[in-house]
C-alpha cells in the first residue's frame, strides 16, 4: 500500500517561509515525519512537491495504478486550478486536501478551494502536525472506517 504526500508551490521553502504562519518545520523535517508515520500505519509514502502546476498534474497522473491514495498540499493553486482539481477527478483516487494554515482565517481569496468538492476531506490549521493526521485519516478512509 503506497500512499503520495504531493506538495505545491512554495512548500520547498518551509521552515524560512513565513514561520509564523508556516511554523518552523523544513519539508525534508516534514517527509521525514511522513515516511515514519506511514510505517506505523503500515504504509508506504513516497513523497514529491513541485512549484509547477503542470508537474503537479503530472505527479497526479503518475500516482494513478502505482498509490492507493493522495494527501496534497496544493499551496495556492488551492484557490486557482481548474486543472488540478480536473486532475484529481480524472485519477479517481481519494485524495485528502491539506493545508498547514486555517485557509479560512486568513485571506478572503484562500476561503475558496477549487479542489475541495473532489477531495475526501479537509485537514487545515494544525501545522505540520496536519500532514500525520491526514495519513491517519486517509488510511481510515481506504480501509472503510469512517469517522
Ligand atoms: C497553504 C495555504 C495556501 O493558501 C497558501 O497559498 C500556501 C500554503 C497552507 O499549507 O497553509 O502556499 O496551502
Amino acid at each position: 500500500m503506497k500512499i503520495l504526500v504531493l506538495n505545491g508551490p512554495n512548500l520547498n521553502l518551509l521552515g524560512t517561509r513565513e514561520p509564523e504562519v508556516y511554523g518552523h518545520h523544513t519539508l525534508a523535517d516534514i517527509e521525514a515525519t511522513c515516511v515514519a508515520h506511514g510505517a506505523t500505519l503500515g504504509v508506504e509514502v513516497s513523497c514529491a512537491q513541485s512549484n509547477h502546476e503542470g508537474a503537479l498534474v503530472d505527479h497526479l497522473h503518475a500516482a494513478r495504478g502505482t498509490m492507493v491514495g493522495v494527501v496534497l498540499n496544493a499551496g495556492a493553486y488551492t484557490h486557482s486550478s481548474i486543472a488540478l482539481r480536473d486532475a484529481i477527478s480524472a485519477v479517481q483516487l481519494p485524495v485528502v486536501e491539506l493545508h498547514l494554515s486555517n485557509t479560512h482565517a486568513r485571506e478572503a481569496f484562500r476561503h475558496v478551494s477549487l479542489i475541495a468538492p473532489v477531495c475526501v476531506g479537509v485537514i487545515q490549521g494544525f501545522g505540520a502536525a496536519g500532514y500525520p493526521l491526514a495519513l491517519t485519516a486517509l488510511h481510515g478512509h481506504l480501509n472503510g472506517r469512517r469517522p
